[in-house]
């Protein structure tokens, strides 16, 4: 049985002051759902103090990026134990960092690693473009990034990884991929290669999240299909929607 799993990320969204403020609207409501691993990622700077409002709590902070040194001159970057006084989860390779910031799947690999030295959960994105869904590239496009993602990476370490799968169309745009495909890409892109690189234990514990335009209304129609164990929700996270989001995570 995998555990399902909700995370919010709320992308360059709300000072440290209104991030407080967000976590202490949602929290209670979270809290009541004790059956979903429920993580939230603010930006960097709001970060310690979230992380200091939930100390006792079951819900867990991650961050939206780390650095694969764990220190140096990288001006701007912040590392794996710098996350780890604060958080327990990263978002690696989301669409966002690999379109406006360059990412590729080799960084997204030096993060990944990094991350998991440091005992860090990483939640790897991975998704195709409209441009690439558009060419029936979806398939090729996503089980390249999951294998040139994972490369080197152990069978022990994979059991603490989630993956979302997040077509970049789907992202912000209201205009989910219907739960169906969803499943079907996450079986053949993610779950299968999995398998063969990782073996069939790995690859059934795998968390798979779907990510793109995730709201309370919808949410069920995922957590329904069987190789889709949880949302990466962005917009409907810094809203109390997102609670409902986690109490349909649980219900499935
Ligand atoms: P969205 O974003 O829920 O606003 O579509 C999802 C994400 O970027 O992780």
């Amino acid at each position: 049985m995998r555990t399902p799993f909700v995370a919010g990320n709320w992308k360059m969204n709300k000072t440290s002051t209104e991030a407080k403020a967000l976590i202490l609207e949602l929290k209670d409501g979270l809290e009541k759902i004790t059956n979903v691993e429920i993580v939230v990622c603010p930006p960097f700077i709001s970060v310690p103090a979230v992380s200091n409002l939930l100390e006792t709590s079951s819900i867990g902070v991650g961050t939206q990026n780390v650095h694969w040194e764990d220190n140096g001159a990288y001006t701007g970057e912040i590392s794996a134990p710098m996350v780890k006084e604060f958080a327990n989860y990263v978002i690696i390779g989301h669409s966002e960092r690999r379109t406006y910031f360059g990412e590729t799947d080799e960084t997204v690999n030096l993060r990944l690693k990094a991350a998991l030295k440091a005992g860090l959960i990483p939640i790897v994105c991975v998704g195709e473009t409209l441009e690439e869904n558009e060419a029936g590239k979806t398939f090729d496009i996503v089980s390249n990034q999951i294998r040139n993602g994972f490369t080197g990476i152990t069978e022990s370490e994979m059991k603490s990884v989630v993956v979302a799968y997040e077509p970049v169309w789907a992202i912000g745009t209201g205009k989910a991929c219907d739960a169906e495909t969803a499943n079907e890409v996450i079986l053949k892109t993610i779950r299968e290669p999995i398998q063969a690189m990782f073996g069939a234990d790995v690859s059934s514990e795998l968390r798979i999240l779907y990510g793109g335009s995730v709201k309370g209304s919808n949410a069920k129609e995922y957590f329904s299909q069987p190789d889709i164990d949880g949302a990466l929700v962005g917009g409907a996270s810094l809203k109390p929607d997102f609670i409902d989001i986690a109490k349909a995570a649980g219900a499935c």
